[in-house]
């Protein structure tokens, strides 16, 4: 979602899922995680993006969930795929999928009221060494927020371990967009920015359901949106990486939705 409050959402305005809650979006999230693969046996030079929309809404459908970003402020599509120099929001169409690409498929799947939101890049056929360690940066650059999503840290703390991970690569981190609340709608408090300071931000309590999802670039983060409405592109050029899990913070620690 588009970040203006740098994560001081009010503590309060932000829901606490009980038990049974957590357990309705782990059961979209295992669908998301499911279909998330299928996605990724199909990600093969010569495939259209489209194709892989078409068979995402359908996938849904068949199992009586459905694709909540269809709809969703207009945007026409059950998901989104971002190509190279696109950071997010890119739209699926008869673009066909070349050796060399990397893209990044995102979604959220709503199942019985609930939902739960992945992102993934993948590999299109060989791809170059460049373009495999910043993939395998941006993974390691989430699995290290979410690390850190466990009560009595804070959404800064979350941040700090992205730029972490960005800074030993010399990688951007797209600042426009961020993490979320989720729950029964898509985009809920608090906003989880992953440009900023450790011990910043609002407390994470046992209860919250957020998405952690930098975006990583090779080069400058910069961005803009071109003239289709919602593909976010680099100004540079340099292409980028994103992976998002929906993440439960538990008394456990941090418990991923989207396995
Ligand atoms: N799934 C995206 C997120 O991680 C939201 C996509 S917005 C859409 O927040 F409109 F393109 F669907
Ligand atoms: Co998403
Ligand atoms: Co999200």
């Amino acid at each position: 979602m588009e970040s203006n409050d740098n994560g001081r959402t009010r503590a309060s305005r932000i829901p606490i899922r009980t038990e049974d809650e957590i357990r309705r979006m782990a059961a979209a999230g295992r669908l998301a995680g499911q279909l998330r693969r299928e996605l990724g046996k199909r990600i093969k030079p010569g495939i259209a993006t489209m194709e892989l929309d078409r068979f995402a809404d359908n996938y849904l459908i068949e199992r009586g969930a459905s694709a909540a970003q269809k709809g969703y402020y207009g945007y026409p599509y059950a998901i989104c795929t971002a190509v190279n120099e696109c950071v997010c929001h890119g739209m699926p169409s008869g673009r066909v999928l070349q050796n060399g690409d990397l893209v990044t498929v995102d979604f959220v799947v709503e199942l019985d009221g609930w939902l739960a939101d992945t992102a993934w890049t993948f590999p299109v056929g060989r791809i170059t060494n460049e373009a495999r360690e910043l993939r395998n940066s941006a993974y390691l650059a989430m699995m290290s927020g979410i690390l850190q999503a466990r009560a009595g840290r804070t959404i800064g703390d979350i941040a700090a371990a992205v730029g972490r991970i960005s800074d030993k690569g010399s990688y951007g981190v797209v600042s426009q967009f961020g993490g979320h609340g989720i729950g029964r709608s898509m985009h809920e408090p608090p906003e989880v920015p992953f440009v900023g300071a450790a011990r910043t931000g609002t407390r994470l309590k046992q209860g919250m359901v957020i998405t952690i999802e930098p975006i990583l670039t090779i080069g400058s983060p910069e961005v803009y949106i071109t003239e289709d409405g919602w593909s976010v592109v680099t100004v540079e050029g340099g292409i980028a990486a994103q992976f998002e899990h929906t993440v439960a913070i538990t008394s456990e620690g941090a418990v991923v939705l989207t396995p």
